[in-house]
């Protein structure tokens, strides 16, 4: 990681009305994705609009280790020559992740089912989240693995030399899981099916039809049955990839909250399975226009109209967790600025994200005098805004840190976060951004 060894702490003070016309860096869902997809794909896949942060930066050098031909041309379009499908070979170092949860767990499940080895590593963050999530379908493809204690990172893979196609009905409501199973479907002869009790973001399915694959979905019972069939090669695509709802979600919501502020955020991508903040914040009365929708890449994009409001609480059903599970901690943000109380259920998967985001949440809003109630899976809110004054601990989470410094912008005294590092995971430029629209983030 490029990470500057000490902590970089930063406060957030009382801004004005927020104003101007921004754009946010591309989808990191999608960027990771492109990367990944063109590195088994046929010929040259061009994406512009890659989100350049570290963590998709690691799955570009993961990619070319593992002897794709990466490369970022003057323009910032990234070119992506692939090796065909089955053609990934043994990388000669570690493959490093960093921070990233998506990048580790969809690489293990596009390298799975390949004869090669690849030691893959992360930081400290990375090396606590939970592996034996994706090690377990992949092993029923006859891919073998050398974890670390209670299938953690580091972790050795051995792609199966002649995989087996495999029926996996998804135990937790993950994307991730369900991308790595289907990637490694791409090189294993027969169908490999996917069975989806709860709808997750459907990026991988969208994006692996556009590069050709044999890939379907049915609906039966309630549950999304996804089917690829292996064997057939990806042909490259020419990609350009939009604005990231779930960064979005910080300049919309300090906006927001923040009085006399009008802004717009241009080209975000508006895929259903990914706005469940906006249909939350709808319902808390947030003043949200989408203008100039229009399609790209296969999403429905548009640019986001927001003005300040005044919020009520709500309660956020579980249903809805898969579509926001990035959002939670701004959206309490919001909630703590709101009137009345707002209650989230379904958040158990928060436990395992970059940190656990439900602790680190709480504790955030506790720090800053905001009352707060929660279980294993709940949060409570409650509204009337926030006296600020606290400063967060972010345990290595670029959400956390962006969500708190959200926060100070509209809190009664300034908010402090201990270390910013990790904002370069997800959204390069983020201070500069929002200090450009008339928010007052600086250094501690
Ligand atoms: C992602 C899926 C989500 C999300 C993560 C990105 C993806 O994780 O939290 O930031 O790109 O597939 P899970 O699928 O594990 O919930």
């Amino acid at each position: 990681m490029s990470h500057s060894a000490a902590p970089l702490p930063l406060l957030s003070r009382k801004s004005q009305g927020l104003k101007g016309r921004v754009r946010v860096p591309g989808d990191k869902s999608m960027s990771h994705r492109s990367l990944m997809f063109g590195a088994v794909a046929r010929g040259e896949t061009v994406i512009s609009g890659l989100l350049e942060a570290e963590d998709v930066v690691n799955t570009a050098k993961a990619m070319k280790a593992l002897g794709a031909d990466v490369e970022r041309d003057g323009k910032g379009v990234w070119h992506v020559k692939g090796v065909g499908i089955g053609g990934l070979t043994s990388p000669a170092t570690d493959l490093d992740f960093g921070n990233s949860g998506t990048g580790v767990r969809l690489a293990m499940g596009l390298m799975a089912s390949t004869p090669l080895s690849a030691r893959c590593v992360g930081d400290a963050s990375l090396s606590k989240r939970p592996m034996g999530r994706v090690t377990k379908p992949l092993a029923q493809f006859g891919t073998r693995f050398d974890t670390s204690e209670g299938d953690r990172l580091p972790l050795t893979l051995h792609g199966a030399a002649d995989a087996r196609p495999v029926t996996y009905t998804l135990p937790v409501a993950s994307a991730q899981v369900k991308s790595a199973v289907l990637l490694a479907g791409l090189n294993t002869p027969g169908v490999t099916t996917v069975i989806e009790p709860v709808a997750t973001r459907d990026h991988t399915e969208r994006m692996l039809a556009s590069f050709g694959a044999k890939i379907a979905v049915v609906e039966r019972d309630g549950a999304r049955h996804i089917t690829i069939e292996g064997r057939h090669e990806l042909k490259a695509q020419t990609l350009d990839i939009p604005g990231d709802p779930s960064s979005a979600a910080f300049p919309m919501v300090a906006a927001l909250i923040t009085p006399g502020s009008e802004i717009v955020i241009e080209n975000i991508m508006l895929n259903p399975t990914r706005t469940g903040l906006f249909v939350t914040l709808a319902e808390m009365g947030a003043d949200i226009a989408y203008e100039n929708r229009r399609s790209a890449g296969g999403e429905d994009v548009a640019d986001i109209r927001v003005k300040s409001s005044n919020l009520k609480g709500v309660r956020v059903p579980p249903g809805r967790a898969p579509s926001m599970i990035d959002e939670y901690p701004i959206l309490s943000v919001a909630a703590s600025f709101a009137e009345g109380t707002t209650r989230m259920e379904g958040l158990e998967e928060l436990r395992v994200k970059e940190s656990d985001r439900l602790a680190a949440v709480e504790a955030g809003l506790q720090a800053n005098g905001v009352m707060t109630h929660s279980g294993r899976d709940w949060l409570e809110v409650h509204g009337g805004g926030a006296p600020g004054g606290g400063t967060v601990v972010t345990h290595m989470d670029h959400r956390i840190a962006m969500s708190f410094l959200v926060m100070g912008l509209a809190a009664r005294i300034h908010t402090s976060v201990d270390d910013s590092r990790f904002i370069a995971t997800s959204f390069p430029g983020f201070t500069e951004l929002m200090n450009g629209m008339g928010a007052r983030i600086e250094a501690k």
